[in-house]
């Protein structure tokens, strides 16, 4: 028996296409095959957000003193907002504003936890900003200066930061941190102090390196370690949960023991970061909104007295070879 003709075209196909796809029983659709859901982790956001932001900046073309000036102080007072307002549209939600009478720490605590901060977690944050506002030739602010040096703009510059900043063997390590505190004690055992310790060991004997720990310059402890372990103490006791505090302590313990090695800035930040109730996923994030004001100063000294940075290369490979067409094969 012939087949009915489909009433109005109904799953015929009608054309070949590469833009756009519909799955329409899981209800997803499809741009050149991108999910029109894409969501970016913050540092992906932020790099496009900060690169956005100089379409607006009236200094944008120069690189003298005061435009710089201008736009360095911009650039500081726009990163809280840009990781608040990534942060509500991530949660669906509108971005509360920033309150400019409360300075920059507190008004970032009020738009991501939406109460007014006490003051000492306000002072706890300001401390945290002061204390990774800048931090010598660091990967981050070599990639800004090796921008800028190109006599390239401020914000180029702070692009290729942001985007040295996210890898996990520099500012994402304090996020990792994190992640590997909630995931042992997440894993359910009744002594999550004793599984952290059992887990650095762990890894350590397999060769695996822990996030927070170790540091290309320091031989002794991190200076501002100190202070972090300090601040998650008292936080964590104003809290009445220590335990992420004392699972930290005691993996501490473990890897000095094992690898004489001390914990870096960011081993204790990111429980700092916890105790304000600050979203795990934005603790890089948080970084940059301190490590702003270094890198906009490294670009103007490097503006200020500026040579090309073309460092040389070792040649390691092979001299004297013969050159064959590769048809001659
Ligand atoms: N955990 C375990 N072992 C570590 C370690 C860590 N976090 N950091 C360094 N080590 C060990 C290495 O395994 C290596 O041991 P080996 O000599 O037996 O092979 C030795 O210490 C030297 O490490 P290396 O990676 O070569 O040092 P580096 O100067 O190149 O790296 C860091 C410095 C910061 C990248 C490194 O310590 C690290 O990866 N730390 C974890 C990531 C982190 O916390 N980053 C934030 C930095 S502020």
């Amino acid at each position: 028996m012939a087949e009915r003709p489909s009433r109005g075209l109904a799953d015929v196909v009608a054309a070949s296409t590469a833009l756009s796809d519909i799955d329409g029983r899981a209800g997803r659709l499809f741009y050149r095959g991108y999910d029109i859901n894409r969501s970016q982790e913050p540092m992906e956001a932020l790099r496009s957000l900060v690169s956005l932001a100089s379409a607006e900046d009236p200094d944008k073309d120069s690189n003298e003193p005061g435009p710089n000036t201008r736009k360095a102080a911009r650039l500081t007072a726009q990163q809280p907002v840009l990781v608040a307002a990534y942060h509500a549209a991530q949660c669906g939600q509108e971005s509360r504003p920033a309150d400019p009478e409360a300075g920059l720490a507190a008004s970032f605590l009020l738009q991501i936890t939406g109460a007014p901060p006490p003051d000492r977690e306000t002072q706890i944050l300001d401390t945290c900003l002061v204390l990774h506002a800048d931090h010598t030739m660091n990967a981050s602010t070599f990639a800004a200066r090796v921008c800028a040096a190109t006599l390239s703009d401020m914000h180029s510059a702070v692009v290729a930061a942001l985007g040295t900043l996210k890898g996990p063997l520099h500012g994402g390590a304090n996020e990792q941190v994190m992640r590997g505190l909630e995931a042992i004690r997440n894993s359910g055992g009744s002594d999550p102090v004793g599984a952290a310790a059992s887990h650095a060991l762990a890894r350590l004997r397999q060769g695996e390196k822990i996030m927070g720990f170790g540091h290309r310059v320091y031989r002794a402890e991190d200076p501002r370690a100190a202070h972090l372990r300090e601040m998650s103490a008292e936080l964590a006791a104003a809290s009445g949960d220590d335990i992420y505090y004392r699972m930290s302590r005691k993996m501490e313990e473990i890897v000095f023991a094992e690898k004489r090695l001390y914990p870096n800035v960011d081993f204790y930040a990111a429980t700092v970061y916890h105790y304000l109730r600050i979203p795990t996923d934005l603790f890089t994030s948080v970084f940059s909104v301190s490590r702003m004001a270094g890198w906009t100063s490294h670009v103007m000294e490097q503006h200020a007295d500026n040579r090309l940075i073309r460092p040389d290369s070792e040649y390691i490979g092979e001299h004297g070879l013969t050159w064959l067409p590769l048809d001659a094969r």
